[in-house]
């Protein structure tokens, strides 16, 4: 290969210097900014997260209350984009919808080109930050073939889009507090993980200096593919699949033995090889959850699968443990979300680690565009036989 590397899917090449997030695969430890996950999903909430994400420190009180105050108000999207989204088909993919949405944006917002202009930067953040779960409730409403309902601009960002979501009679939705904490903090848990698949992507297509929507269109792209985004899904149809706690045995022996390539969904992580620490923090919400919409046979499917897989030989030495999505999917389904809206519900969180990290890369002047070699493979050289056929 001469002097050039030669990296597929680029596992064992840094390509960024950043300073957002910190992840320590062998010792399962997540950090935002220096601030352990736990303690960020304890006591802050997901608008705090996303300021932090950017800034790289906490906001004052002011500078909190001013970015709420924004947020809040930039939830609306021109009716023009309602149109647009009206223009689906009853059966599309929320994610296909999302995608277009957001890319959308980016003609209603021209001035966002001017991607060195702090302020412009500034606005497309907020904007970004406020107008994803109001797109993102459209398209669920769409495909029920419910109205779309407005933002409410008297709710907090989980309440509201909750209210977005579930409102069926006017005036008001009142979302059960454990449901509102619970998607706060699985905004907070999904808002950033590094260089993972859609944000390689945003900054990649960043690096061409395009403006913020079109590359966080990119980002929402990748994330919907199912390696990426879609491993929670995967977990439920999983638990189906088993469909009884005494089927577990019998399943977990089928993974093992590599049968149809099977393997157990929700386990595993190509960077954490102990148990991921937002796992543990999902797990426990889960319990909450669970308590306020009652147990499900999936839950105690999932609990002892985790038991047994835990105490599996096989297992232990591969260092297989439970990520993030074994549990998430359970979470959004007792709240009643749809399993193809999952990866919807992670993209609204990732924006504010999408945005940073394009952000980030546009000031890094060491950054250029992205554009990898490659090792041909391909003939060599030959000659074009003209006249072959007629053209
Ligand atoms: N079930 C059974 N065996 C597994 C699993 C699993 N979930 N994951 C890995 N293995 C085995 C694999 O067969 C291999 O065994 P052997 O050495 O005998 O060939 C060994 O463990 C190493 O596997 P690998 O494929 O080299 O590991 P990887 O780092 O490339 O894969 C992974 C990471 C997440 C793709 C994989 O663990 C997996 O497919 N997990 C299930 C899907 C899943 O839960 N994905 C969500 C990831 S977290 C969300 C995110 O951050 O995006």
């Amino acid at each position: 290969f001469g002097i050039m590397g030669y990296d597929p899917a680029f596992m064992n090449t840094a390509s960024c210097r950043s300073a957002i997030t910190f992840i320590d695969g062998d010792k399962g430890i997540l950090r935002y900014r220096g601030f352990p996950i736990e303690q960020l999903a304890e006591h802050s909430n997901f608008l705090e997260v996303a300021w932090l994400l950017r800034k790289g420190e906490l906001p004052t009180q002011k500078e909190y209350d001013e970015f709420q105050h924004h947020v809040t108000y930039h939830t609306y999207v021109h009716e023009n984009i309602k149109r647009f989204m009206e223009g689906f088909r009853y059966d599309a993919h929320p994610m296909a919808m999302l995608t277009a949405g957001v890319a959308a944006l980016s003609s209603f917002y021209p001035t966002s080109k001017e991607i060195y202009d702090e302020r412009e930067r500034d606005i497309a953040f907020i904007r970004l930050i406020a107008k994803m779960p109001t797109l993102a409730a459209f398209a669920y409403r769409h495909v029920k073939g419910l109205p779309y309902v407005y933002p409410d601009n008297a709710l907090s960002y989980a309440e509201n889009f909750l209210s977005m979501i579930a409102r069926m009679s006017e005036p008001k939705y009142e979302a059960h507090p454990v449901y509102a904490r619970a998607i706060d903090i699985l905004f907070i848990l999904h808002a950033d993980h590094e260089q993972n698949c859609s944000t390689n992507a945003v900054r990649a297509v960043g690096s061409s200096h395009v403006d913020p929507y079109s590359a966080v269109a990119a980002g929402v792209a990748a994330l919907y593919g199912p390696l990426h985004g879609g491993a929670n899904e995967a977990v439920l149809r999983m638990l189906e699949e088993i469909g009884d706690v005494k089927n577990i045995p019998a399943f977990i022996e089928s993974v093992k033995s590599g049968k149809g390539g099977s393997r157990l969904m929700g386990f595993g992580h190509r960077v954490y090889k102990s148990y991921d620490p937002r796992a543990k923090i999902v797990k426990k919400l889960c319990d909450e959850v669970l308590k306020v919409a009652g147990m499900t046979k999936d839950m105690e499917i999932a609990l002892e699968l985790e038991r047994i897989a835990l105490s599996d030989e096989y297992f232990i030495s591969r260092k297989l443990y439970p990520n993030v999505d074994f549990y998430t999917g359970l979470i959004y389904r007792a709240m009643h979300f749809p399993t193809d809206y999952f990866t919807v519900l992670f993209a609204i969180a990732r924006t504010a680690g999408w945005m940073s990290q394009w952000e980030e890369m546009l000031l890094d002047k060491e950054q250029k565009i992205a554009r990898p070699r490659q090792i041909y493979t391909g003939i060599e050289t030959r000659d074009y036989a003209a006249n072959r056929i007629n053209l």
